[in-house]
């Protein structure tokens, strides 16, 4: 069966690899990946992280991509239009549920980021110690409004893009975006290397430690390659939609998966030997970003410069994920709900930034409610990351190994056999067996239970 492109989608190739990529690169590229990966045997870790990128992360992505440029729809219409009156639905709805909860704690970290800017770029680090920069951080995450007023800004923006459409929103800002932060992160990269811990930093990222490889280590290089490449929440699904029928999809898959392993390697070049520099731990997370790169900038020639670029990368890597997430939901509500653009975009995005300003404010005034002994921001994380984002790509394997005819999957991967496909046989193989079986592995680590 031969579909014709329904709807607008991306106008040039280089514009879907800028997209997905922009999904695919963001918060967990820059200040999780260089830690995860220094901690757990360096270049061991790599090695490994990059396996399972090619091995189970590169199969998933490609599978979404067939379902979601087969369809031409979003993420729920996709599962109404290959699997109609079957509760696959409910995964659909479930993908744009997630979708819309990521958003929402994305958006708290996103926001600080745009504070961090001005702050660097008013120089208010200067002279500052290390315990000022603490005080800093958390008087800012704790003021009662301030974070919110941030997100929302940073909310705004997601909004502006995602209202501009596909082509004159997503695919123009992402390719803005995207070289610009591939410039910075190789000029930070670069003058990195110039300072004095930069043997350390580098050993530390790069020297194969198998030692410091343990089970936990194999289990996080999985689940950080799959929140890495964005599979398993509709996003790869909606773009995929996007994606022009003559262009290939192996083709742009590689390409993004290259890129988005490159900027993590380059964010561990540019964040680690800084860090070393200065004698100081490295750590994950926040603590990481807002607390320790401060302190090493304030510390290097001209380092307000580096600093608002370091941040201004951060922004981007994170305003292209935003805008994948809000896509998700928009998308939806246009093609499902019959409801106009804009009015989608401005419902979809006062929903997450008022369900995010709960995520915000449990930094400050709402510290004390706990869920299960987390704060909401961790709860939201910790549901989102560990458990629907791993179910998400459990249920797309089953959906595309055992359920869906596998002809589709064959003309789209092909281009209606126009491709030349070798591996297709191992392709199956891998997405009924193998790639569940490891992604259930990660869940079931994540949750406790291994
Ligand atoms: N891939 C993004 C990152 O590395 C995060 C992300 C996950 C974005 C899931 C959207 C959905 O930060």
């Amino acid at each position: 069966m031969h579909h014709q492109q329904t709807r607008p989608g991306f106008k040039s190739k280089f514009g879907a690899i800028a997209a997905l990529a922009g999904s695919a690169v963001g918060l967990g590229n820059i200040w999780k990946f260089p830690y995860i990966a220094g901690t757990n045997g360096g270049g061991a870790f790599l090695l490994v992280y990059i396996f399972f990128t090619i091995a189970i992360g590169f199969p998933v992505m490609l599978a979404e991509f067939s379902l979601g440029r087969h369809s031409q729809q979003n993420a729920l219409g996709t599962f109404r239009v290959l699997a109609p009156g079957t509760s696959w639905l409910l995964f659909g709805l479930l993908s744009i549920l997630s979708a819309t909860l990521i958003l929402s704690f994305y958006g708290t970290v996103s926001g600080w980021t745009l504070e961090y800017i001005w702050l660097s770029l008013t120089n208010s680090f200067k002279g500052q110690n290390a315990e000022d920069i603490n005080t800093i951080f958390n008087n800012f995450i704790s003021h009662p409004y301030k974070a919110v007023l941030w997100q929302s800004g940073f909310m705004i923006l997601t909004g502006a893009i995602i209202m501009g459409g596909v082509q004159k929103g997503i695919e123009r800002y992402s390719k803005i975006m995207m070289p610009l932060l591939f410039l910075i992160i190789i000029a930070l990269s670069i003058n990195s290397l110039t300072l004095s811990g930069a043997a350390a930093g580098l050993k530390f990222l790069f020297r194969p430690d198998f030692t410091c490889l343990t089970a936990d280590g194999v289990l996080a290089a999985l689940g950080q390659a799959f929140f890495s490449l964005s599979v398993g929440m509709g996003i790869l699904l909606t773009y995929a939609s996007y994606i022009p029928r003559n262009d290939s999809l192996p083709h742009i898959s590689l390409k993004v998966i290259l890129t988005d392993t490159l900027v993590a390697i380059l964010a561990g070049m540019a964040i680690l030997p800084a860090v070393f520099s200065f004698q100081i731990n490295p750590q994950a997370g926040p603590g990481l970003v807002f607390l320790t790169l401060p302190t090493v900038f304030q510390n290097l020639p001209a380092g307000e410069i580096w600093a608002v670029l370091f941040f201004i990368l951060l922004t981007f890597a994170a305003l292209t994920s935003a805008i994948s997430l809000l896509e998700v939901p928009v998308a939806y509500l246009v093609e499902e709900k019959k409801m106009k653009r804009p009015a989608a975009t401005l419902l979809a995005t006062s929903v997450i930034t008022f369900i995010g300003s709960f995520n915000t404010l449990s930094f400050g005034p709402l510290r004390n409610v706990h869920i299960g002994g987390m704060n909401v921001f961790e709860a939201c994380d910790y549901l989102c990351s560990n458990i629907l984002l791993p179910l998400g790509g459990i249920l797309i394997c089953i959906f595309s190994g055992w359920y869906l005819d596998k002809s589709i999957l064959f003309n789209e991967i092909s281009n209606n056999g126009i491709l030349k496909i070798r591996f297709f046989k191992l392709y199956i193989f891998i997405l009924k067996y193998i790639a569940p079986v490891c992604i259930l592995l990660i869940l079931l680590h994540a949750v406790g239970v291994i």
